[in-house]
């Protein structure tokens, strides 16, 4: 399968924030933020893979910052690692205040996609080419968080609870 670099796939996405994605005090809710990041990196996903792609998991958040009633926010995703079927997808979220031109930094977030067939089984995706020093550490840095994950992962399999 043909390699694909970052730059293939790389989303960007900018929203801004209305009545009905706040809270009762003009805050952007937390669901709508993590609703919007899967968004672009499912983007990020399927031009990358050009397969159907499904999230598996998405690693901790943390909001640093409040996003207000009529902030407007930019999500950037790109994506880090591969494995034969998972991708790795960063997505780094700012807000901006639209008459000051306020940013702010809210959070990064980062997300496991499962590339499958049509029996909705994990399927092979295209490798991702490393033309740099910074995408081979991303990759490298990737692949660690992949390592924690799987742990995280196989944790969770052995915990599921009885009463399903
Ligand atoms: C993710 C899913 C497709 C995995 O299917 P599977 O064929 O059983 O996958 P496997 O166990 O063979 O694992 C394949 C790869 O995916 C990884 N993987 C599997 N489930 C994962 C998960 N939930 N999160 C992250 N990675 C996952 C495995 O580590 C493995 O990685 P590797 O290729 O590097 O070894 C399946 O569990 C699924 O459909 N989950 C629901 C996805 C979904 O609907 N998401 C939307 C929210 S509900």
């Amino acid at each position: 399968m043909e390699e694909r670099t970052w730059k293939d796939s790389i989303t960007e996405l900018q929203r801004m924030v209305l009545p009905e994605d706040t809270n009762i005090f003009g805050n952007l809710y937390g669901g709508r933020l993590v609703e919007w990041i899967d968004n672009v990196a499912s983007i990020v996903a399927i031009k990358h893979a050009r397969k159907k792609s499904v999230t598996g998991s998405i690693d901790s958040l943390f909001f640093l910052s409040p996003v207000k009633l009529g902030d407007i926010v930019e999500l950037r995703g790109r994506i880090n690692f591969v494995t034969r079927s998972t991708m790795e997808i960063e997505v780094n979220v700012f807000s901006e205040e639209g008459i000051t031109g306020l940013r702010k930094f809210t959070t990064t977030a980062f997300l496991t996609y499962v590339a499958i067939d049509d029996q909705g089984k994990a399927s092979p995706v295209p490798g991702l080419k490393l033309e740099t020093d910074e995408d081979k550490e991303r990759f490298s840095e990737g692949e660690k968080r992949y390592q924690v994950r799987k742990l995280n992962l196989q944790n969770v399999k052995a915990n599921i609870p009885e009463k399903v």
